[in-house]
């Protein structure tokens, strides 16, 4: 047995797996599921996880900065993903603010990032990513918004273990990055491959809907929007980004 990674055919939700264990997980204890019933994504909704074309991931990490350092973190794991996608040869995948992954602005994976701790203490996060590897037409067809597939966005699709092998290692070398310079290293590379830069979008925040044009994030990991008021940073776990 290989302490701290867990491959499990079947299981409700690997962030759920890990959560219910965190006490007992060594640094980057890593579970990796074929199926999972219960795949989830931020704010109670689905994420629909199909037997054996996908990866479902998730990593467990004690973070002893706290709870207030987790902000931005999910900015950070996205590129981790974006970065190890394009070393395996895919060309063209983006990051859309907050967890997003994308690639010819359709969804190609997505990231939830849970935790549980006390104010003042460590944060104990597990990081969640589901990625669509080769999910045929019909097995995505319940999915409310366009999404797409790894097999789309790359010549010839890596060897499964290879592709979780780089996703692990990118992410565990990602989050000791993080937790040495923060978000600050991270802004540049995140901007440089975000999908909606320069682009007329709209963000809903609740009943409201504010329209205007991706700018990029700050430093703080809020998205900035110009509108004819000026450029202002939105930030929070209640807005949703759309294309216009
Ligand atoms: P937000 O911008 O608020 O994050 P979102 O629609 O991306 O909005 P999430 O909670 O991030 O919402 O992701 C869940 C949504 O992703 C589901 O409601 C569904 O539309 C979509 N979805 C579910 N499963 C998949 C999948 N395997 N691949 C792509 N998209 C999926
Ligand atoms: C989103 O876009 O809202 C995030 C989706 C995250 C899905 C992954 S699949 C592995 C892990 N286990 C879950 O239940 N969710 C995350």
């Amino acid at each position: 047995k290989c302490p701290g990674l867990e491959l499990i055919p079947v299981i409700d939700s690997t962030n759920q797996h890990l959560l219910d264990r965190v006490g007992q997980l060594p640094q980057g204890a890593v579970c990796l599921a074929e199926y999972q019933e219960a795949g989830r994504g931020r704010r109670g909704r689905q994420w629909l996880s199909p037997f054996g074309t996908n990866l479902y991931l998730s990593m467990y990490w004690r973070l002893d900065a706290g709870m207030a350092a987790a902000m931005g973190l999910s900015l950070v794991v996205g590129v981790a993903i974006a970065e190890a996608l394009q070393s395996l040869g895919a060309d063209g995948v983006k990051v859309k603010w907050p967890n997003d992954l994308y690639y010819q602005d359709k969804k190609l994976a997505g990231i939830l990032i849970e935790m549980t701790g006390q104010a003042g203490d460590a944060a104990h996060l597990v990081i969640g990513m589901g990625l669509n590897v080769a999910m045929a037409e019909q097995e995505g067809s319940g999915i409310d918004q366009a999404w797409t597939n790894l097999a789309r966005a790359c010549d010839g699709l890596p060897e499964r273990n290879q592709l979780a092998a780089t996703l692990i290692q990118q992410l565990h070398q990602t989050l000791e990055q993080y937790e040495q310079v923060g978000l600050e290293g991270f802004i540049e590379r995140w901007n440089r491959l975000d999908n909606f830069l320069d682009r007329p979008v709209k963000l809903l925040i609740g009943e409201r809907v504010v329209e205007g044009v991706a700018r990029g994030i700050n430093s703080q990991g809020a998205l900035l929007l110009e509108t004819e008021q000026g450029l202002k940073p939105y930030i929070g776990g209640e807005i949703s980004l759309r294309g216009c």
